[in-house]
């Protein structure tokens, strides 16, 4: 049994420096001996930031290299079926940021690799691992609210990404909304069956020119009976808003927004208290180090991750599905998409 696990860090953007400061800090049978950057100077910096050895333009060094064990792909979507083909073949195990793609056939071939390959493969929809979500979905599995009935699901980021990073993401529902189509399946615990999406551009006009949305209200309607809506904008001004509750048969259970301290100040205007934590990088931060752990664990022991690439597919699917009832402003079935 391996006890040490050395990774290599394809992509040293917003996620990357995340995933390899925490790998670093918070993941003891981890160690991270190189990053690969096709913009080297940010594979230099993130290396140097945290004493990594090898900082490379070229992924395939990270690919090719004998004393890696596993594979952390921040690279852009469009890029993560390849490496994740290249990985699994060269006998990588595979953590892959989300979406695996934004086309299902084309995950549907990365996946078989991986499976004729026998590495792990781990998808990042670190939401399932923050400590809030986590208890809401033991509750509903324990059966504390009864029977799903209603599920609701508010994200909203604090500022929108720039026009050129839209441009590559996918659009919102793939880049943005997909980690709520995975958590709305994970907490419901049934497959979503249909999919309506109302979109609008409010926030950004630029978003809107390059064929984007920026705001949404999407219902939802699960196999098995429940019912759910997810409402999402670009743009709080207050900051990460990151809410759900679930309603059942037996009870209901929801989670606010995490806040730097829990602190109120009282004055003549008013009780005052911090904005909610500000963007993914301060909410998540306990969730990243639990996935990286489960993920490491996953290698160690020989154990299947919880989050797998059929996960990835599925949320992959109704993104499209969201799409496609946006742009021909109907409820989709997901039969239609899958
Ligand atoms: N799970 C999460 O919380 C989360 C958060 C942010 C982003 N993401 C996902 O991670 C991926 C990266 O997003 P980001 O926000 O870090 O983007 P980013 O633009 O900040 O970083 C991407 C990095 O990849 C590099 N790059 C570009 N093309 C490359 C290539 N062909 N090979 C290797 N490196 C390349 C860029 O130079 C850049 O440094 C996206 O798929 C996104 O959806 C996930």
């Amino acid at each position: 049994m391996k006890k040490k696990i050395n990774f290599g860090v394809i992509g040293a953007g917003r996620i990357g420096k995340v995933h390899t400061a925490t790998l670093v800090q918070n993941v003891a049978p981890a160690e991270v001996i190189a990053v690969a950057d096709v913009n080297l100077e940010s594979a230099r910096e993130l290396a140097q930031q945290f004493e990594i050895e090898m900082a490379v333009e070229n992924y395939r060094e990270i690919i090719e290299h004998p004393d890696i064990d596993a594979v952390i792909i921040c690279s852009p979507t469009e890029t993560h079926v390849q490496y994740i083909i290249e990985a699994a073949q060269a006998g990588k195990h595979i953590f892959c940021e989300k979406p695996l793609d934004m086309e299902l056939k084309k995950i549907k071939q990365a996946l078989d690799v991986v499976e004729k390959a026998g590495v792990k493969l781990m998808v990042g929809f670190n939401r399932r691992f923050d400590p809030n979500f986590h208890r809401i979905h033991e509750m509903v599995a324990a059966g504390k609210i009864g029977e799903p009935h209603i599920l609701k699901i508010t994200s909203r980021d604090p500022a929108p990404p720039p026009a050129k990073y839209v441009a590559g993401s996918g659009g919102m529902f793939l880049d943005m909304t997909m980690h709520d189509f995975d958590m709305a399946r994970h907490i419901v615990g049934s497959e979503v069956s249909e999919v309506y999406a109302r979109t609008a551009v409010l926030v950004d006009p630029e978003i809107g020119k390059a064929g984007d949305i920026d705001t949404a209200i999407i219902n939802l309607s699960f196999e098995n009976g429940a019912l759910g809506v997810i409402d999402n904008s670009r743009k709080a001004v207050y900051g990460y808003d990151q809410r759900l509750e679930i309603f059942g048969s037996a009870g209901m259970v929801n989670v606010d927004n995490n806040y730097p301290d829990n602190h109120r100040y009282y004055n003549a205007d008013g009780v005052h208290k911090n904005l909610p934590l500000n963007f993914f990088m301060d909410r998540y931060l306990e969730a990243y180090a639990n996935e990286m752990n489960e993920f490491c664990n996953c290698i160690i022991h020989d154990l299947e991750p919880s989050v797998n690439g059929k996960d990835g597919y599925m949320a992959v699917a109704i993104a499209l599905a969201a799409n496609k009832s946006r742009l021909e402003n109907r409820p989709v079935k997901m039969s239609e998409v899958l």
